[in-house]
């Protein structure tokens, strides 16, 4: 099998430099070697110049998000290369940059498998509106989009509403704003906390979300995984770090059990970022991301 790794050096949908030097230490790291040692055929896209060159002269607030031009042109170019490598069959593992990449992501990914279910590990659940982001910060708001809950910015009008409520599930959630709780509840998403992981421990609780998404184990999977849903003291060089997260077996957990399935169709690794923290801080983060990678694409302890 084919994976195609999509380099997405981008920090815009956030105020910190440094994540968009993500993609290229997971890859200078040997992530690559690693997924052709587990028997895979890898391409990789690293989109170094492609990003500079979408970012405008200017680009002020509109509807109270920041950069919404530089996000927009970014992430409708990047899912039109990911629905062409989805396409052709291959796994298209994406690495971020920030995750308002997901808007590339999911509508790539959708685009192709439209019947597809999302698994979103994150300490936040990235739902909110342009009426309720308290930050501007659009990696805040990817879900609100693609889901259809935001329909009137002028910018995102290329985002089509491809993903329904019964099709995503949250893990790992311990980080959300007031607006972001009313929606998860009103629209009934699946959301388990980091209360539900401690409660029913994480192999019940990845049981249970695939059940959500994915009763009868037919419909493709896209993993959509936050590097700060790990806590910090595993994943330090985030710029977004909130206490009291999945331990190191307990993200590698999630991607293990969901590789299993076979019904695994993408993978993105965001919000990794060397610029945060020190340098053994940023080695512990990119060894982290990879081998969370390693295990999308099945590596297994045995
Ligand atoms: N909820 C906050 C906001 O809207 C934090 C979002 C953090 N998102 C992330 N992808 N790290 O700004
Ligand atoms: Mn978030
Ligand atoms: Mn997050
Ligand atoms: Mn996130």
């Amino acid at each position: 099998r084919q994976v195609s790794i999509i380099g997405v050096p981008f920090n815009g949908g956030q105020p910190q430099k440094g994540v968009e030097k993500g993609p290229l230490r997971l890859v200078d790291s040997g992530l690559a070697e690693q997924l052709q040692e587990l028997g895979w055929e890898v391409g990789h896209e690293s989109n170094e110049n492609i990003i500079n060159e979408l970012q405008p002269s200017s680009d002020p607030d509109v509807m109270g998000l920041k950069q919404p031009k530089f996000v927009s042109a970014v992430t409708q170019n990047v899912a039109h290369q990911i629905h062409e490598r989805a396409k052709q069959g291959k796994f298209v593992l994406t690495l971020g940059g920030d995750h308002s990449v997901a808007l590339a992501t999911v509508s790539g990914v959708f685009g192709v498998y439209p019947d597809a279910c999302l698994i979103w590990v994150d300490a936040h659940a990235d739902i909110n509106t342009p009426e309720a982001t308290e930050s501007g910060n659009i990696h805040g708001c990817p879900l609100s989009f693609l889901m259809g809950l935001s329909t009137d910015h002028p910018d995102f009008q290329w985002v089509k509403p491809i993903l329904k409520a019964n099709r995503l599930v949250y893990i790992g959630l311990r980080d959300l704003d007031a607006f972001e709780k009313k929606t998860i509840k009103s629209l009934g998403i699946q959301a388990f906390t980091m209360h539900h992981v401690d409660k029913y421990g994480i192999g019940k609780v990845v049981d249970m979300a695939l059940d959500h998404v994915n009763p009868n184990r037919e419909l493709p999977i896209h993993l959509s995984f936050d590097v700060d849903a790990l806590d910090p003291s595993v994943a330090p060089s985030t710029g977004t770090p909130v206490r009291g997260g999945l331990t190191f077996r307990e993200g590698h957990y999630i991607c293990e059990a969901i590789a299993e399935t076979g019904l695994l169709v993408a993978a993105d690794i965001m919000e990794v970022n060397p610029a945060l923290e020190d340098e053994v801080a940023v080695a512990q983060t990119i060894q982290v991301g990879c081998s969370l990678a390693r295990c999308c694409l099945g590596e297994t302890l045995l």
